[in-house]
């Protein structure tokens, strides 16, 4: 029969040779478990001589004292060495650098075309949307365009349905606004803009896409003169392009205005052309019941390409539409 002395001896050696919480467990309910080894020897009490059972009974009492100390200095012994491993091995290093986040962007042209709206709607212009598919009225025939006039061959159109097309130019917002004028949706006078895409079935080009945007805004109150337009467009000039920038009129025809005029702006030197001007036809004024001995008004549009064009020094209109982000992040994030 193992001796007490034994048993003991056995069981410090188990429990300094145990390397995790885990293996301490099995050999705790090994000695002190239940059906254990301290248990078995207190189950021998009742085969020993009366007078010996007081003895032995303390001894083994003594024993199991012993070995739970042992067991709880080395359980927390194992228990620290086990946590700071783990916090060893879940460690994160922050002063790694982060994953590189890649900040999203507007578009050159949004860019552009959000000073734009700044700009007219610090000039009191209230912007209104159209139709990018435009019938073929609005597009030509309600600015005056007479029944084949050569003007709308310079504007070839997609055409795509009987009578629709999709718009040449932004100028087509006109009619639906007279309209809604002559429905008393609206009243004189009037200051209204659009910005927004324009198609013609032309050849592609580095000025020339056939798909693009452009900006048309329009006024019409008592007394307005191409002193008002030139005034309007010479601050607008200004606020996208510096405080020095001139205006040049040349004169130039469409069908929807009289005097008709192309506008520059002085530019290094030069003269870059932007769009065209002038004071609304008589003609549209009347069509739509305004009385033109009273009021008159200016139009002008121009070209949303242009303006990063001629400001980032950009020499092809298609990058901005090719989406290489190689070009895009060129551009400043506001
Ligand atoms: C017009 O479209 C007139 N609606 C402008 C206007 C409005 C005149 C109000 C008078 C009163 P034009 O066809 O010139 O005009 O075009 C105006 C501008 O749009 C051009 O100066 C150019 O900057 C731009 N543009 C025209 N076609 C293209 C194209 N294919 N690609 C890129 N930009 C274009």
């Amino acid at each position: 029969m193992e001796t007490i002395q034994q048993l003991l001896d056995e069981a410090e050696r188990a429990i300094a040779q145990a390397q995790s919480t885990a293996e301490l467990q099995a050999v705790e309910t090994h000695y002190l478990g239940r059906k254990g080894a301290i248990g078995q020897l207190l189950r021998q009490l009742g085969t020993l001589p009366p007078e010996q059972r007081p003895q032995f009974g303390q001894q083994v009492n003594a024993a199991r004292e012993h070995l739970e100390r042992l067991f709880a200095e080395r359980r927390t012994a194992l228990e620290q060495a086990e946590l700071a491993q783990r916090i060893e091995a879940e460690r994160v290093d922050i002063t790694l650098p982060g994953a590189p986040l890649r900040p999203a962007r507007l578009h050159p042209l949004t860019l552009t075309m959000q000073r734009v709206k700044r700009a007219l709607t610090g000039l009191g212009f209230e912007f209104v949307d159209g139709y990018d598919l435009e019938r073929f009225e609005y597009n030509f025939g309600a600015l005056n365009y007479p029944d084949d006039h050569p003007a709308m061959d310079e504007q070839n159109s997609f055409h795509i349905a009987p009578g629709y097309l999709l718009r040449t130019q932004t100028t087509s917002i006109q009619g639906r606004v007279f309209e809604q004028l002559q429905r008393g949706e609206r009243s004189l006078p009037i200051r209204i803009a659009i910005i927004g895409r324009c198609y013609r079935y032309e050849n592609v080009d580095a000025t020339h896409s056939h798909t693009f945007h452009q900006v048309d805004a329009f006024m019409v109150d008592e007394g307005v003169s191409m002193a008002h337009l030139k005034g309007v467009l010479t601050q607008f000039a200004q606020l996208m392009f510096g405080a020095e920038v001139r205006v040049r009129f040349r004169p130039d025809f469409f069908p929807f205005v009289e005097p008709g005029v192309d506008f520059a702006i002085s530019w290094k030197g030069g003269w870059l052309e932007l769009g065209g001007a002038g004071l609304i036809h008589p003609n549209i004024l009347e069509r739509y019941g305004i009385d033109t001995e009273r009021y008159s008004g200016f139009a002008f549009g121009l070209g949303i390409e242009r303006i990063p064009m001629l400001q980032y020094g950009v020499d092809d209109l298609r990058l901005f539409l090719e989406n290489d982000l190689r070009f895009l992040e060129q551009f400043p994030l506001l």
